[in-house]
């Protein structure tokens, strides 16, 4: 290798594009080491939700989809890159190695979706009924999907409402939870300049419930603000996975990302419905309604978009030890 180091501009732009992922209550729970050619993922432990995600498998998505970003990133720069996903079950917060190559080609699909990665943004607004989603992008979605291992299956009409039903179920079973709702409080409404989810990125409330998109509002102010329709029949698809190991777990991360900055390509956004998968027994009957074998990872739903507010970031060398900073 001519230089082993890469230029500091270039490891800036690559985490840059990682810490842009989408994360549950947008916690950002990664941090970097760079060695030279190699990026390391790891989970940042002081960053968990230990009511709402027990496991740490959002935690894994999340990571997944930094992943993600990082190689369109590198495309982007033209390197080619080689991975592992949680490579060594003997250091389990190691979620993903990641070696730039500069001499290999750059994948050209993953080039273009880099493009993507400014404008894709969590949507918690209404969708627009009078357009349905073209069939070409629902296929295009579920190839997304399957390039990175994981499948994504569209819900018919039944299963969409019986989802419904879910999240009904789930918001029965958190009303005396305090833990799960101060977790919740700590990082949901008001500012948010660096981290958390803003008022801001809220969406409407629903004025009829249970609602296509998930409510997250916590603070008596959120909950007061402004109430609109959403749309009864919303596209839902699930994405899964055949095992449930970290591995699979992270490379469900890498396809959410790569499904969702496909739709962002083709005009459409995406919010998650995600409460019933924080419930096993009810996680199990979300696959059972995609009639495959496998473990249901995110439910999400898509809309057609218009430009929202996005949620900010840490900066970068807050997810870099002292040494590596760029
Ligand atoms: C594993 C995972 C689970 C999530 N679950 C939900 C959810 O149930 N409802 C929701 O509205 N957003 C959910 N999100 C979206 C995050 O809140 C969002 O990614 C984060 O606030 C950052 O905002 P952004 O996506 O606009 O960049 C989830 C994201 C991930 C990665």
């Amino acid at each position: 290798m001519p230089d082993q180091h890469l230029p500091a501009d270039h490891v800036d732009s690559m985490l840059e594009a990682a810490i842009a992922a989408p994360s549950m209550h947008n916690t950002q729970p990664w941090r970097f080491e760079v060695a030279g050619h190699v990026i390391d993922l790891f989970l940042d432990g002081t960053r968990t939700l230990p009511a709402e995600d027990p496991t740490g498998r959002a935690m894994r998505i999340a990571a997944g989809a930094a992943t993600f970003n990082l190689r369109c990133a590198a495309a982007a720069l033209g390197y080619g890159t080689w991975y592992g996903l949680a490579p060594y079950p003997e250091q389990p917060d190691l979620l993903a190695r990641i070696v730039i190559e500069p001499t290999s080609t750059p994948d050209e699909a993953l080039r273009a979706l880099a493009e993507q990665i400014p404008h894709r943004h969590t949507d918690r607004r209404p969708s627009d009924p009078t357009t349905p989603l073209a069939q070409p992008i629902r296929v295009a979605l579920v190839h997304a999907a399957y390039a990175e291992g994981a499948e994504l299956t569209w819900l018919g009409e039944p299963e969409v409402h019986t989802v419904l039903d879910l999240v009904l179920d789930t918001d029965l079973r958190e009303i005396g939870d305090w833990h799960r709702r101060a977790e919740r409080a700590h990082w949901v409404g008001g500012d948010r300049p660096t981290e958390g989810i803003p008022s801001t990125a809220l969406g409407p409330r629903s004025a009829s419930y249970p609602a296509a998109v998930r409510d997250m509002a916590t603070r008596p102010a959120d909950r007061m603000r402004q109430e609109t329709t959403f749309e009864t029949h919303p596209d839902l698809a699930v994405l899964s996975t055949d095992y449930d190991q970290p591995a699979d777990q992270v490379a469900a991360g890498a396809a959410l990302e790569r499904v969702l900055l496909t739709a962002t390509r083709a005009g459409v956004s995406a919010s998650f419905l995600n409460q019933p998968l924080e419930f096993d027994d009810l996680r199990r009957k979300v696959q059972l309604l995609t009639q495959r074998p496998g473990h249901a990872d995110m439910i999400i739903r898509f809309a057609h978009s218009r430009p929202g507010p996005g949620t900010a970031r840490r900066q970068v060398a807050d997810f870099l030890p002292a040494k590596e900073q760029p």
